[in-house]
């Protein structure tokens, strides 16, 4: 049972239509259909070279798509201006590589972007800041820099970060590969919380765990397409298709 509320509404938050997208000759993103309602978390999973990073950037248009439409809120990705930048500000990324400013402290690292992009009073941005940081549980850590920090503490100041610019939905681009595997579930308990109080997630990643646990749906991508989708429970039980079964045969023994 998920106690979760979750609005349906009629406008999906995330909408892809017959999205195609090469690399050269590489087809990378071949005809993708996907929506994502409000308050869905949607995992994806896939071999390595399926398209799944390309995809998170597609969606926020870090890289560009030759045909088809993909929609935030109802709106068309502009392609370049103010409209771009407020919608990266929509779209919040998490990175395998937690991509943290060095050379500025936790708390800046997550009042940055709130004070340069979204204009807010530099207090205001420190006491939401410093919420965040309780929230990804790190808050004594605010004046440390990231170097002074464990990977899976890093990738939490990332997570606090992105919620600082208050998105629509968040993208997680396989946030805990590159974590000690000890600090993976620290990570994961975070963005199980955050999905437990309603943020419309959509996360690549290969952790079944979270995947059960958090997930209304789980995409399966092989080759640039969506081969399958279905609920947890049933991907990962009864996977439909041979190349699915093929992927779960490899991960579930490895
Ligand atoms: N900038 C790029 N230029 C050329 N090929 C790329 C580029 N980025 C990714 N690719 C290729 O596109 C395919 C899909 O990559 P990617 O989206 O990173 O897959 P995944 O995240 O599922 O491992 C891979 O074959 C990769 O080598
Ligand atoms: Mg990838």
């Amino acid at each position: 049972m998920r106690a979760r509320f979750r609005a349906m509404t009629a406008t999906p938050l995330l909408v892809l239509e017959n999205v195609d997208k090469h690399f050269g000759d590489l087809h990378v993103l071949h005809d993708i259909n996907l929506s994502v309602q409000r308050g869905e978390v949607v995992v994806v999973i896939g071999p390595s070279g399926s398209g799944k990073s390309t995809l998170c950037r597609a969606i926020n248009r870090l890289e560009t798509i030759d045909s088809g439409t993909i929609r935030i809120d109802g709106e068309p990705l502009p392609a370049e201006g103010r409209g771009l930048a407020r919608l990266r500000s929509d779209i919040g990324m998490v990175f395998q590589a937690f991509n943290l400013f060095s050379h500025r402290t936790v708390l800046d690292n997550v009042t940055l972007g709130p004070t340069k992009v979204l204009r807010r009073p530099k207090a205001e941005a420190r006491a939401r800041g410093m919420e965040l940081l309780e929230r990804v549980r790190i808050a004594e850590q605010a004046n440390k820099y990231p170097a002074q920090l464990s990977g899976g503490q890093q990738q939490r100041v990332a997570i606090a970060r992105a919620l600082a610019m208050n998105p629509k939905v968040i993208m997680f681009d396989e946030p805990t590969s590159a974590l000690d595997p000890e600090m993976v579930q620290e990570v994961l308990d975070v963005m199980t919380d955050l999905a437990q109080e309603g943020m419309t997630m959509v996360v690549v990643t290969h952790e079944m765990g979270f995947a059960r646990r958090a997930a209304n749906r789980v995409v399966f991508m092989a080759d640039g397409q969506i081969v399958e989708e279905n609920s947890p429970e049933v991907f990962f039980t009864t996977p439909e298709s041979d190349r699915a079964r093929d992927f779960l045969s490899k991960i579930l023994t490895h």
